[in-house]
């Protein structure tokens, strides 16, 4: 008998999915292993208001496979002219789940991000009245700031600030990935949680230059050194509530990754879940796994956990070179290579 989990069916609470054809190629991958996802809104051109969101949510349910009950919890881009009633009207409407703040140019498709915050105090007040989380891109975007330390400037010169403001705002940072944004968390009150990514777990910044450049280990936040990838390891595992899974599965065309000036984002949902296993598994907690992926996010944004379960076998298990998507083709995480653990239903 191989070694077997059985957890509550889990969230992906950090998920791109983009649009159109590569939509139809990557949404079964999280529909298989997940029973829901907060979806990302930075398409072309982003998800900013409760239309754009129904029309997308939309476009998700028409590309699911028949039999499954996967539920695509939405949210909102930040831009410099949200405001309270279309946050309230948002939220209202049971389409939006949250709001997405990236700074302005800090990553893939957040040119119509935020790039001054003294104006969005009212928007983020009406949010903590709600209960309605606000989701962070943590990471300043001074081109004179080292590309490694961003985050840590983010925390001190931005988020901190914002949360002094309106301490009583839920604030997600997302795909946290520095022992200090660990620390932050842990001696933050109960209204700050934080996502992190199978790939943050993994690897460390020696695997971007892994016998030559390898542009598909490039995202953002960018890896960081080993004592911060073991940092986020023990806080995953811990058990402590405030952390949960967050996949940040952000596919481009291998074309996108391959080039000159590569995208950033890794493409996981193929094999996120057995990835996150393999990293509980090593560090003997695989009795935590199931508060990270399935109960600490729902009970950090207040909404049901999911219902049922998924097991998983321990047993080799190939990822694929690409996927298709009409004319050009996505290359998943450790394409090629294998993961030790397999869904099984
Ligand atoms: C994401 C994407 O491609 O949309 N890229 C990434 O490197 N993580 C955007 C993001 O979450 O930063
Ligand atoms: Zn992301």
């Amino acid at each position: 008998m191989p070694q077997s989990i059985t957890i509550a069916t889990p969230t992906d609470f950090h998920l791109h999915i983009r649009d159109g054809e590569i939509l139809k190629t990557v949404l079964p991958h999280s529909a298989n292993e997940y029973g829901s996802a907060l979806i990302m809104p930075n398409l072309k051109p982003p998800v900013t208001s409760l239309a754009l969101a129904k029309k997308y949510k939309m476009e998700i349910l028409q590309a699911l496979p028949v039999d499954t009950t996967f539920k695509p919890l939405m949210s909102l881009y930040f831009t410099q002219n949200l405001n309270g009633p279309a946050v309230r009207e948002a939220y209202a409407s049971d389409t939006v789940t949250a709001v997405k703040l990236y700074p302005a140019g800090a990553t893939t498709n957040s040119d119509s991000g935020v790039s001054y915050y003294d104006g969005i105090e009212g928007t983020l007040e009406t949010m903590a009245e709600l209960g309605m989380p606000l989701l962070v891109h943590g990471e300043v975007t001074d081109q004179a700031v080292d590309i490694f330390d961003r985050e840590v400037r983010f925390i001190e010169g931005i988020l901190e600030p914002i949360r002094k403001r309106v301490p009583t705002l839920k604030v997600v940072m997302e795909h946290i990935t520095t022992k200090e944004a660990v620390q932050y968390v842990l001696e933050a009150n109960d209204n700050l949680g934080a996502t992190i990514t199978a790939h943050h777990l993994l690897l460390n910044r020696n695997a971007i230059f892994q016998g030559g450049i390898h542009p598909h280990h490039y995202c953002l936040p960018i890896l960081k050194r080993e004592t911060h990838r073991e940092a986020l390891v023990n806080a995953a595992v811990s058990g402590n509530k405030k952390f949960f899974l967050g996949t940040d599965s952000a596919p481009h065309p291998q074309g996108a990754k391959e080039s000159a000036c590569g995208c950033a984002g890794i493409y996981t949902a193929f094999s996120s879940l057995p990835l996150y296993t393999e990293v509980f598994e090593k560090k003997n907690a695989l009795d935590k796994l199931e508060g990270f992926a399935s109960f600490h996010g729902a009970d950090f944004y207040g909404i049901p956990r999911n219902e049922g379960s998924v097991t998983l076998v321990k047993e080799e298990t190939i990822i694929p070179d690409s996927f298709t998507f009409g004319e050009d083709v996505v290359v998943p995480f450790r394409s090629g290579g294998s993961v030790a653990w397999k869904v099984v239903g």
